[in-house]
């Protein structure tokens, strides 16, 4: 996807000084050929492998129309978490009958909606969402798929604050014996449900597969007792998102089957060991589709220089497109793009433009010398940026382009001064 020539960085054969010149910066540039390649990694080594499977794109990850169109005509699912990424599927005419709905905190409007747009299922993550929503399907006659999202007391290797499987967490329905098991029989029970199995994510950014072996663990005993207690058969399994990528020299990703075999394996020989059906299997990635997918392009402004100290080289943009350097330190790899082939013997820290310290891009990023005007490329910016970007000080939300054939095309237009205003009064 990303190639030099003549001291420059190409995007899928488009020069990123282009890119800038025509789009602006910072910009969000996508490349439509990677994302296809990673689907179709997904593909070959779980859709096709097994049988009675599916994927689903946790679209949080970068939720615009034209990734819900690319994901429809890919075959694939979408996993929502609100009802404003649920408006974008629809908008974009996703079928209904591919949409699952995750999320700890789903209001009754957002719930609502799920069921009139008939969303396939639903993932119950607590207890009082459980009786919510089951009010909400009597006083509509309406009947849903559920799930319940289980916390599996899993810890992850990756940062705390993508963590999201240990006992103590906002997310799913805790292992205690007392709250689960009456839940799963009043869910089996109740004429408002059709009761599907469980779901986990134990967290993002994974790059090994420990802590989706220990969950698989409790999702299969919680099988075996769903049978042995109310003579139910589990029918889906979900194994949530979390497979890293590449974002710097440090980082080494599994591929998907690395994950995958191992979880299936377990599963078909726990299942045949237990007399037990195997039930379907899904998955909703979202960084392992479109991470590595997309780079951000800024401008080099105001370098400052402090003597025995360090070189800040800041940008027209920070933490208000790509917040998860301030938010949680996550870590990239940059180039300047327009002295792609020089040799890399600065070192300097890329700060943003904002009003926060944390405001800090990349730490000690060696790159060749900047200069004020140079492009810098932030690579594998695609996931959890734009869908994260915000307006702090008032700084507009950047353009996306996506490349597909060599050609690059608009698909979210850079925010205006006048769109920022538009809800506010005097
Ligand atoms: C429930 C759930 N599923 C899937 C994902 C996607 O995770 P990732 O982008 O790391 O694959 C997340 C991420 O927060 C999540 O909370």
């Amino acid at each position: 996807m990303l190639k030099t020539n003549d001291n420059t960085l190409f995007v899928d054969g488009v020069s990123a000084l282009e890119l800038a010149d025509e789009f602006g910066t910072p910009l969000y540039v996508y490349s439509e050929h990677r994302i296809k390649e990673n689907l179709n990694e997904i593909r070959t080594s779980f859709l096709n492998k097994y049988p009675n499977t599916h994927a689903a794109y946790a679209c949080k990850a970068f939720c615009t129309l034209y990734m819900c169109k690319l994901l429809d005509e890919e075959g694939f699912w979408i996993d929502v978490v609100s009802g404003g990424e649920l408006f974008t599927a629809i908008k974009a005419k996703f079928p209904p009958g591919r949409i699952e709905f995750n999320g700890n905190n789903k209001s009754e409007e957002e719930l609502v909606m799920a069921l009139d747009y008939g969303v396939e299922r639903i993932v119950v993550d607590n207890v009082s969402e459980l009786y919510h929503l089951e009010k909400l399907c009597m006083d509509s006659g309406k009947k849903v798929k559920i799930l319940f999202r289980i916390t599996p007391a899993v810890t992850s290797d990756t940062h705390e604050y993508i963590t999201t499987g240990r006992k103590d967490s906002k997310f799913g329905i805790p292992l205690d014996e007392d709250i689960l098991y009456p839940l799963i029989q009043y869910a089996i029970e109740s004429k408002a449900f059709e009761f599907l199995g469980f779901h986990f994510h134990v967290g993002s950014q994974l790059l090994d597969t420990k802590s989706h072996l220990s969950a698989l663990e409790v999702i299969l005993e919680l099988m075996l007792a769903t049978k042995q207690k109310f003579g139910y058969d589990i029918k889906d399994f979900n194994m949530g998102g979390g497979f890293g990528i590449k974002y710097t020299d440090s980082d080494n990703p599994l591929g998907i089957s690395d994950f995958v075999d191992p979880i299936m394996n377990r599963l078909d020989e726990f299942c045949s060991d237990n007399n037990l059906i195997r039930p379907h299997v899904s998955m909703e990635p979202g960084r392992f589709i479109i991470g590595d997918a997309g780079i951000q392009l800024y401008r080099i402004g105001n370098i400052k220089e402090i003597p025995g100290v360090k070189t800040y080289a800041s940008v027209d943009g920070g933490m208000t497109d790509n917040m998860r350097p301030g938010l949680y330190g996550a870590k990239y790899d940059a180039t300047i793009a327009n002295k792609a082939d020089e040799p890399k013997n600065a070192v300097v820290d890329i700060s943003g433009k904002c009003c926060e310290s944390t405001d800090i891009l990349i730490k000690n990023l060696k790159c060749t010398k900047p200069e004020t005007g140079d492009l810098l490329a932030v690579f594998s910016t695609g996931a959890y940026g734009f869908s994260m970007a915000n307006n702090y000080n008032k700084i507009r939300i950047p353009a996306v382009v996506v490349i597909s054939d060599e050609k690059a095309r608009l698909i979210v237009k850079r925010q205006s001064y006048d769109d920022m205003i538009l809800n506010e009064m005097i």
